[in-house]
């Protein structure tokens, strides 16, 4: 699993939380309800749902994200968990989560089963997560340097399905889908000033693990020339992101 660097996040990346307060209000949280937040990140998301009065688990794989919920949110249950392998003793009113799907790749139909099975029957599963396309430059940029400098094309680490293939899952694995958006998102990489570059350290960081560091900068450099013609701007920095946003039932 990539290691995320809890403070990096807030910090530099602090555009995915706020960009993720509208599936909040589609997720409509009622006071009293219990609802889970699955890849919860640092709590952002999960105290918004808080605030407005439902009781909120948080669950996440990275202990740095975890403890750093923790830290900022007391008032709050945020526990180490797998998306692929997590339960839960009782049943959810709702599973809410943002931009984390798509990194559990290894399995999403587990993923989704055990959704199902933290939910009540008429529970809702909202979310939104990278859809089929997502950062498609940046990742045809990454490709090309790696082969460009003889490397093996990296394995990336993400599932970015269609709405076809989502909703086929979601609807064998027991949910009806009552709404499925898929949009480009272009978002400013405001707070990346070493460009593409900086994004994958942040989120592809593992495609350099056990790379000298001479080696590791000079494919970067060249992901930045290849992907610049799309992806800067006069203003910076653009990622070319596609979003899936849904919100499904359990049967
Ligand atoms: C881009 S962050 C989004 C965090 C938060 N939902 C937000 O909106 O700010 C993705 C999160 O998914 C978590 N994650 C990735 N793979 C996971 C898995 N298999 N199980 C649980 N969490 C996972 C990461 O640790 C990270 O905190």
């Amino acid at each position: 699993m990539t290691r995320w660097n809890a403070r990096a996040y807030d910090s530099s990346f602090g555009y995915v939380s706020p960009q993720g307060a509208p599936l909040v209000d589609l997720l409509d949280p009622q006071p009293g309800e219990h609802v889970l937040d699955l890849g919860c990140g640092t709590g952002v998301l999960t105290a918004e749902i808080a605030a407005r009065g439902a009781r909120v688990l948080g669950i996440d794989g990275s202990t740095a994200m975890i403890e750093k919920a923790l830290a900022q949110y007391p008032g709050i249950d945020f526990i180490i968990g797998d998306g692929h392998d997590f339960s839960v003793v009782q049943a959810y009113d709702a599973v809410f989560s943002n931009a984390a799907l798509h990194w559990m790749s290894r399995d999403p139909r587990t993923v989704i089963a055990n959704v199902r099975e933290a939910l009540r029957p008429g529970g809702r599963f909202v979310a939104e997560m990278g859809g089929a396309g997502n950062c498609a430059e940046l990742t045809a940029a990454l490709s090309t340097a790696w082969r460009e400098y003889g490397l093996r094309e990296p394995e990336l680490p993400w599932y970015f399905p269609t709405p076809a293939e989502h909703s086929r899952l979601l609807e064998e694995e027991g949910f009806v889908v009552r709404l499925l958006e898929n949009f480009d998102r272009p978002t400013p990489l405001d707070e990346c000033p070493g460009g593409a570059a900086d994004w994958v350290r942040m989120y592809a960081g593992s495609l350099l693990e056990g790379l000298p560091a001479d080696l590791a900068d000079a494919l970067l450099r060249r992901v930045n020339e290849l992907a610049a013609p799309a992806l800067r701007r006069e203003t910076g920095w653009m990622a070319d992101y596609v979003r899936l946003r849904f919100a499904a039932v359990r049967r």
